[in-house]
């Protein structure tokens, strides 16, 4: 998708579509003005018309809501498409987002190549980012595999942003911001979408690869042998089911000419399938455990947009990448392995395998250096219990940097909740026979699994997304299709992006 930032007077745009936000009109208290549909002269001149769309109720302005007018008067542009903006006073960045997707989305096989979006809102500066973010995620389709020679006709294909009263210098920096944090999600959606007879943990090695080759980042794969030699016991006792290799993938980003002492890891989860094990999922619903590499893929786009957005600190993506099956070389209830940091754990449940493969990934970003580490897995299905499809669940060994993490996760429109991590949760831990079991028993799954994780973690600084709710969506939105999220790509961007204005973290 192209993106413009659009300087020429409103009324001249030669567009398909323009499209302007209207809020719900407001109740009049006494003494005040009524607030306009819209306070831009463009649409002034469909005044009536508007007035007609909202005296029917077919448009009212509620959030998500759209209405288009054919031929407008005043304006060059074929269609006028007014947007809902819901209520003017919660209207931010979030409902930009998803309002940018929205166009895009219900404008597709309608005949519209090119959308303007007036920005004619205090802070319409502050809204080209998550604008520009929204319409290339709202035009993602998880259309991969359709083999319909069509699909890509009849697309937006030109999104343009339009901030009256601003300069379009200091836009276009914000407006490629946007632009390669939204094809870096998409990214992420890409490799959660691959099925996994496609994507392999070989297959997504390559893909992180040429990814890294492309954007300047140094790249690593560690393969079985290698991580045996290591000492990576956990990781290859839930891949030795599987005729597809284990493999480690390693990505590097480095500041130029960095002195600082930070270094910033990202871990993502990338188990390409998920059966459980000999402790086998239920089939219904099993397909969709091809996402159970969300936070591998999270983690590697991630780093796509922060090789060309070049934050200020080194930052390494470490992704475990197995495939849990089951076979007659399968791991076994009761078997125990040797972790990378030599605690031994007893697999209780071959399904608790996330957590065995970032134990040692985990290990291994704290030997390389890391004094900073945020992972992302789908670990759990009690975080959907405990959060639902609308919360990543965020747990932590050090307060300050998640209340930070938190900030930043917010300012990119990602909503995260933090999780309790008090010391009693440990105790469900227990296992007879090793150091550690890979299950904490009948409560607080999420929490015990995070505690799992934290054994590996201590003492560095260290957040734990739990996004096995929130990676995927069952039924499209307005603005996103129905399958993958890419979620967390934003938040680790922003992180790092932000790092030296974090105070407290920058050294
Ligand atoms: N990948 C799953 C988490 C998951 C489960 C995501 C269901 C979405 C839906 C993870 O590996 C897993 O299987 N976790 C188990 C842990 C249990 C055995 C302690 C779970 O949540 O059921
Ligand atoms: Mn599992
Ligand atoms: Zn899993």
């Amino acid at each position: 998708m192209q993106i413009h930032i659009e300087t020429s007077p409103i009324e001249t745009v030669s567009v398909d579509a323009l499209a302007v936000i209207c809020f719900e009109t407001e109740e009049k208290k006494e003494g005040e003005r009524q607030a306009p549909a819209a306070a831009d002269p463009a649409i002034a001149e469909q005044s009536g018309w508007l007035a007609d769309l909202r005296a029917s109720g077919e448009f009212t302005g509620k959030l998500y809501e759209t209405a288009t007018l054919h031929r407008p008067k005043g304006v060059a542009a074929r269609r006028l498409v007014v947007a809902g903006g819901g209520k003017r006073e919660k209207f931010s960045s979030v409902e930009v987002r998803r309002l940018a997707g929205t166009l895009v989305r219900s404008l597709k096989g309608k005949g519209v190549r090119s959308v303007a979006l007036l920005l004619d809102t205090p802070n319409g500066d502050e809204y080209v980012a998550p604008a520009v973010e929204g319409a290339i995620l709202g035009a993602w389709e998880p259309d991969t595999y359709k083999t319909d020679s069509k699909k890509n006709e009849n697309q937006v294909e030109a999104f343009n942003v339009a901030v009256p009263g601003v300069a379009a210098q200091a836009l276009q920096a914000a407006a490629e911001r946007g632009r390669i944090v939204g094809e870096a999600q998409n990214f992420a959606r890409n490799l959660i979408n691959e099925p996994a007879n496609k994507l392999t943990p070989e297959e997504l090695a390559n893909r992180a690869k040429s990814m890294a080759k492309e954007a300047g980042l140094e790249s690593e794969v560690l393969d079985q042998r290698a991580l045996a030699e290591l000492g990576m016991g956990a990781l290859l006792g839930v891949a030795q089911g599987s005729s597809n290799p284990p493999v480690f993938i390693v990505l590097r980003y480095r500041p130029a000419g960095y002195q600082g002492k930070d270094h910033l890891a990202f871990v993502g989860k990338g188990v390409t399938f998920d059966t459980g094990g000999v402790s086998i999922k239920p089939s219904d619903g099993m397909e969709k455990m091809k996402y159970d590499m969300s936070g591998a893929a999270a983690a590697i786009g991630a780093m796509q947009a922060i090789a060309r957005l070049k934050p200020p600190i080194p930052v390494t993506a470490y992704v475990p990448a197995v495939e849990n099956m089951v076979s007659g070389n399968a791991q076994r209830p009761g078997d125990i392995v040797t972790t990378l940091a030599g605690k031994t754990v007893e697999v209780l449940n071959t399904d608790a395998e996330g957590r065995l493969i970032l134990a040692d990934a985990i290990t291994y970003a704290n030997r390389n250096g890391a004094t900073h580490i945020v992972d992302a897995a789908t670990l759990t299905g009690a975080i959907t219990v405990a959060l639902g499809h609308y919360n990543v669940g965020a747990f932590t060994n050090n307060e300050e940097f998640l209340e930070r993490f938190l900030k930043v996760a917010k300012a990119a429109g990602e909503k995260t909740w933090q999780m309790p991590m008090d010391e009693e949760y440990k105790e469900y831990l227990k296992s007879a026979f090793a150091d550690l079991p890979n299950i904490g028993g009948r409560y607080a799954g999420s929490i015990t699994a995070a505690w799992f994780l934290r054994e590996f973690a201590d003492p560095t600084p260290w957040v734990h997304l739990d996004i096995a709710g929130t990676a995927w969506i069952d039924d499209g939105k307005s603005w996103l299709s129905k399958g993958p999220t890419g979620v967390a790509v934003r938040s680790f961007v922003e992180l790092a992006l932000d790092w030296n204005r974090i105070p407290g973290l920058a050294d």
